[in-house]
């Protein structure tokens, strides 16, 4: 089904050069001291990895999804730190500017954020609306000519270095999720307050912050699409973020799984390569036969939001069952590598921390059960296989 063209597999091979040549030197270090990699997304901007499907009419390289989805599994083989930031960037932020916002809104942020020159945030979770996403406590009390803005968001990814949130907030508390909009927000607004870097498991050089609002002011002009759309925003965005994220998960697993096999035809014991014992080559099987499958139903979800098709089902199987597979495989990667897998210097425990939060981050593994079995069970037994929606 996938036949990658000469230009996918271009932009594939400048993502596997870059990875290798300017992210792979000081990736531990980066990871081991929590530091945010500054110059490497100067690159990624410099090279067009922060606005790749955004249309060249706003700086960005007007790619398809599976071009998209085809660098970030280049770049997440080597530093998911630095795939997240791109991720946010272009599925979350850019795309859904570009899709719901006004011509002056994408005139006036897109080319700044597929540049580089500004990042992005996506901002809907809460303290104690994470999951539950309809639970939202920010407020954006409708004062004529502007918003005003108050509340606290949790996990943000590049929320110390992001110029601009899109910010998920109730304007109609009666309404329930009808009531939510969402608006941009520029990060040096007075009342924006920045929270503490967290200090995490994995993905450890992107920051991840909380952000704080206390009576900012938002100019009308900036609430994306209709009056009560935020929620909707939010819904559509993120299946396409988790797209992105199920890409992210694909190159972890896929980076620790070529690793172990170039690992276990070096390392010998008991007379011969370890690859030739059966209890390696079994669990190098398992990892090539489920990376595989977890690479058709990533690069299925991402030609099917190509195609116009509704990818929200096939986007939460491939970020369910890549993640997991990440996860798995990760593990088993460093089993390969036996002690040597348990200290930095070959790369195999760092992806293995960095798999855990592709469960967790974009919905976690139970949401995606949730919207997959609601699918299923309101009539969608079977994801698509045709573009006209037959099978
Ligand atoms: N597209 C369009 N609309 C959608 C939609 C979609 N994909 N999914 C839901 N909706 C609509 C529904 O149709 C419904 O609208 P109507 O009432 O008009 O019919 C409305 O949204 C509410 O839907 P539900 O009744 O299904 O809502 P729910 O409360 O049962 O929750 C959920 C649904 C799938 C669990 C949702 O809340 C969800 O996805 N939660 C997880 C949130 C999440 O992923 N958070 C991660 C934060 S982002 C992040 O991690 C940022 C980062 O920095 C990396």
């Amino acid at each position: 089904m996938f036949h990658l063209t000469e230009e996918h597999l271009a932009v594939q091979q400048a993502a596997r050069d870059f990875a290798q040549n300017e992210l792979k030197p000081g990736v531990i270090e980066r990871d081991t001291k929590g530091q945010y990699p500054t110059e490497q997304v100067r690159k990624m901007g410099e090279l067009g990895f922060l606005g790749m499907m955004v249309s060249p009419e706003y700086g960005g390289g007007g790619m398809d999804t599976l071009s998209y989805v085809l660098a970030m599994e280049e770049l997440s083989k080597v530093d998911s730190s630095c795939s997240v930031i791109m991720s946010v960037n272009n599925s979350l932020v850019c795309w859904g500017l570009e899709t719901y916002g006004t011509e002056e809104q994408k005139r006036k942020y897109l080319p700044k954020l597929t540049s580089g020159e500004w990042i992005g945030s996506f901002c809907l979770s809460e303290p104690e609306a994470g999951s539950d996403a309809t639970s939202q406590r920010t407020t954006a009390i409708d004062m004529g000519d502007h918003y005003l803005l108050n509340g606290t968001k949790n996990w943000i990814t590049n929320g110390a270095t992001s110029r601009l949130h899109l910010v998920m907030a109730q304007t109609h508390v009666e309404k329930g999720h009808k009531g939510i909009n969402c608006l941009i927000v520029e990060a040096d607004s007075p009342g924006v307050v920045i929270g503490a870097k967290e200090d995490k498991l994995g993905i450890r050089a992107s920051d991840t912050t909380s952000i704080m609002y206390t009576d900012v002011k938002v100019p009308k002009e900036n609430r994306i699409g209709e009056d009560g759309f935020g929620f909707k925003f939010a819904m559509k965005t993120l299946s396409g973020g988790r797209i992105g994220i199920a890409s992210q998960a694909l190159g972890i697993a896929a980076g620790a799984y070529e690793l172990a096999v170039a690992y276990s035809k070096e390392r010998q014991a008991f007379g011969k390569p370890i690859s030739n014992h059966q209890a390696i080559a079994f669990k190098i099987a398992d990892m090539a036969t489920e990376i595989e499958a977890a690479r058709l139903l990533v690069y299925r979800s991402a030609m099917m939001k190509d195609q116009g098709q509704n990818y929200d089902q096939a986007a939460a199987m491939a970020k369910l069952y890549a993640s997991e597979v990440a996860m798995r495989h990760t593990v088993e990667a460093v089993q390969i590598h036996g002690g040597y897998g348990f200290v930095k210097e070959y790369h195999v425990e760092r992806l293995m921390r960095d798999a855990k939060i592709t469960q967790i981050y974009e919905g976690t593994s139970e949401i995606q059960r949730v919207v997959i079995s609601r699918n299923v069970l309101n009539g969608d037994l079977y994801v698509p296989m045709t573009a006209d929606g037959g099978r």
